[in-house]
């Protein structure tokens, strides 16, 4: 008997991602089909059942007791991310979880060990390493255009209201251009330096900054926050020339992304093809599931960042 050729998701909880960006885009992703819904309100359920279809249901455990639900995405506050996931886990579902996956470096290990026990896939929904316009600037580095590649800089700002801001905020912000540097200059990552904004009217630790380094002497200079205007985007500079994308992170699926490069030759604007993350990252998970490719890679990930968070975080709080 073949496999079946779509993953059965069980969602745990009504998130505004999961409305906005990512039940709308599983919907468009022929490998995935939504079997459950649950909220803390059967109401909140149902309305979401209404238009991504599924069985509604109150309280997010009813989802694991479902044989129909293979694997769950969780779109939870951080801090419900790893006992969530290793209630899943437990249950026999695979899991694909909003990011940052965990809010300490134990809880990390704690789960990523529960899922290479379990022979499940355990995944951090970072939706944006699945657009095509970063392989495309990755392609171009490769290549040479910008020559050597010296220096890595992005910047992740979401304006938010005084007093909008949640303790878990800033890693949620922060994860973004953190996890770009790795893409662009490896996994081997170390913290030189790293400061956070005290306290303000925004909420705790609004914003901050890391300098990383990379085994081969390259810089990665990250800024994120939320009192800042909106800006997403990262740049890169090596020997030759330039490179710079605007709207890296949080780019619609209709967006044409445009990037500039710059040279001693001239100046290029060349435009990106649009493409749609959300519904990208839901085919990995599934194919990565139904196709049994290896799962070592997203758990290797998910440490390495954790890792990574981890030191920022430290570095950062002794300049408090
Ligand atoms: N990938 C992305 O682009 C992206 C963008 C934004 C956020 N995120 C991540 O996605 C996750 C959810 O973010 P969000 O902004 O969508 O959150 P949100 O709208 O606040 O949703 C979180 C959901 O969790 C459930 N929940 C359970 N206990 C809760 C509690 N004590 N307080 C609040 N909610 C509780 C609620 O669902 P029920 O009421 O239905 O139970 C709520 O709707 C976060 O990890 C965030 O970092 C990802």
């Amino acid at each position: 008997m073949s496999a079946p050729r779509a993953l059965r998701i069980g969602v745990l909880g009504c998130a505004d991602i999961a409305d906005r960006r990512m039940l709308p885009s599983m919907l468009r992703q022929p490998l995935v089909e939504i079997t459950a819904i649950a909220s803390r309100t059967i109401e909140k359920a149902r309305y979401f059942t209404d238009r991504f279809g599924g069985a509604p249901l109150a309280g997010y455990e009813r989802v694991l007791e479902r044989p129909d639900v293979d694997a769950v995405y969780i779109p939870l506050p951080p801090e419900l991310h790893v006992e969530w996931t290793l209630r899943a886990l437990a249950a026999g579902k695979h899991v694909l979880c909003e990011k940052p996956f965990a809010t300490s470096l134990p809880d990390a290990e704690k789960a990523v060990a529960a899922a290479r026990e379990s022979g499940l896939l355990l995944m951090e929904s970072f939706m944006f390493l699945h657009h095509s316009q970063h392989a495309r600037v990755r392609e171009l580095v490769a290549d040479g255009v910008i020559g050597e590649v010296q220096l890595f800089t992005s910047e992740f700002g979401i304006p938010l209201r005084p007093g909008g801001v949640r303790a878990s905020t800033l890693p949620e912000v922060a994860a973004y251009p953190v996890r770009a540097a790795q893409l662009f200059l490896g996994p081997d990552l170390r913290v030189a330096g790293a400061q956070v904004r005290p306290d303000s009217a925004y909420g705790p630790q609004p914003a901050g900054s890391a300098l990383l380094t990379s085994p081969s002497g390259a810089a990665a200079h990250l800024t994120y926050g939320v009192e800042h205007s909106y800006l997403s985007g990262y740049g890169l500079w090596g020997s030759e020339g330039r490179l710079r994308l605007e709207r890296a992170f949080s780019t619609p699926d209709d967006f044409t992304p445009l990037l500039r490069v710059e040279r001693a030759i001239g100046t290029e604007e060349i435009p990106l093809a649009p493409d749609h993350h959300f519904t990208n990252i839901a085919g990995t998970f599934a194919h990565t599931i139904l196709d049994q490719e290896p799962f070592t890679p997203h758990t290797e990930a998910i440490l390495t960042h954790a890792h990574l968070m981890e030191s920022i975080a430290t570095t950062a709080a002794a300049t408090l």
